[in-house]
């Protein structure tokens, strides 16, 4: 038997603080820095966004997934007791160790599953697909739940106002099941690619083992995202683009057989660039950042949460996902829903 995996449930969570623009705006003036609501708007497409109360146990990383998850099994009908694999997409985990696979694999009850984090930064939805995709091609595991899910709060520096306007919290799932290869409605193509060669674009300087955090370094906010985004916005729009004509040539399609294109929602400027390249309509485009801003592994799942659930997206239709991050890496999905 040959076997192919579909996407059978979605789901997604956010935390419960909303931060708009002109909130932010006020908390970096009292600092004596000039931001404000126009500017973002213009130059990211970011209104607002979700931000996790520190200490909060039910908005930590593995709490808000538990959520996101629990409505992805709804969806699709499943029980944690069906899910053989869980693979958590963040670079935001609970702890280092244990992962985040595990805190949720033991707030959900999933016994007979397995867990391991992925960190590929914003890529790491797509990346959790595509591994499932894998397993389950294979015959070795029948129910996957894919994570993308980010507390991103604490990795923010709130003091650089040319990076903390982008991001967001927020959390999203999805149940990936084994189908058969001849079933039309199933993941169609999985394509990843990386370049650490791009490191310094998007990096956290210390925190790791090779830079152990020091008082001196908080002191520095060298455990804080460092981000040079000119350099990311040029690579983004070519990757994003040059990856989405080489799902659809894979599968013998061009963009016309497209029906949504959901990708990695980093700048509502971006995704528009992205778009115009590929000659595809806007209102094509499933797009949440302007109300949850840049979710990191989150972004895919919860926007494509949103659209299933809205109706947007019907059984039988063409969807890409297509993502960038911090690695660099990059990576899309082409899917029939
Ligand atoms: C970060 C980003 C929004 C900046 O937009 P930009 O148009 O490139 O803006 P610049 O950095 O060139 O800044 C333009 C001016 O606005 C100022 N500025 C920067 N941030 C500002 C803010 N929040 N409010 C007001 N002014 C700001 C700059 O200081 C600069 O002023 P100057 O011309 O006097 O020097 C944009 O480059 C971006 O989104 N890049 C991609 C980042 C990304 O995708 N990251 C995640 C990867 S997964």
């Amino acid at each position: 038997m040959q076997y192919a995996s579909k996407i059978t449930g979605i789901g997604s969570h956010f935390p419960q603080r909303v931060m708009t623009n002109q909130d932010l705006a006020r908390e970096l003036a009292a600092k004596g820095i000039e931001t404000n609501d126009e500017w973002i708007v213009e130059r990211t497409g970011i209104r607002e966004r979700r931000i996790s109360e520190p200490g909060n146990p039910k908005e930590t990383n593995s709490s808000l997934a538990l959520v996101a998850a629990t409505r992805a099994l709804e969806m699709a009908g499943k029980t944690v007791d069906d899910i053989d694999q869980i693979l958590f997409a963040t670079c935001s985990p609970d702890s280092l160790v244990p992962t985040s696979a595990c805190w949720l694999q033991t707030k959900l009850g999933a016994k007979r599953a397995w867990a391991l984090d992925i960190n590929a930064a914003c890529s790491g939805f797509v990346y959790g697909l595509a591994i499932a995709d894998t397993f389950i091609r294979t015959g070795q595991v029948k129910t996957s739940l894919v994570i993308g899910s980010e507390v991103l709060n604490p990795m923010v520096n709130w003091d650089d106002r040319g990076s903390c306007i982008l991001f967001g919290d927020g959390s999203g799932a999805a149940i990936v099941e084994r189908t058969e290869a001849a079933n039309p409605r199933r993941i169609l193509s999985t394509h990843l690619h990386t370049d650490g060669s791009l490191w310094e674009v998007l990096y956290v300087p210390a925190g790791g083992s090779a830079r152990p955090l020091t008082a001196e370094l908080i002191e520095q906010k060298a455990n804080t995202m460092h981000m040079k985004g000119k350099e990311i916005f040029k690579v983004a729009v070519k990757t994003l683009t040059d990856f989405a004509v080489t799902a659809l040539e894979t599968n013998g399609l061009t963009i016309k057989d497209l029906d949504w294109f959901v990708p990695h929602q980093a700048n509502l400027r971006i995704i528009e660039a992205v778009a115009k390249r590929l000659d595809f309509p806007m209102d094509k485009v499933l797009v949440n950042i302007d109300r949850h801003g840049n979710t990191s592994a989150a972004t895919v799942p919860t926007a494509l949460d949103e659209a299933v659930r809205a109706g947007k997206v019907k059984p039988g239709q063409t969807v890409l996902m297509d993502v960038f991050g911090a690695g660099l890496t990059y990576g899309a999905v082409l899917a029939r829903w």
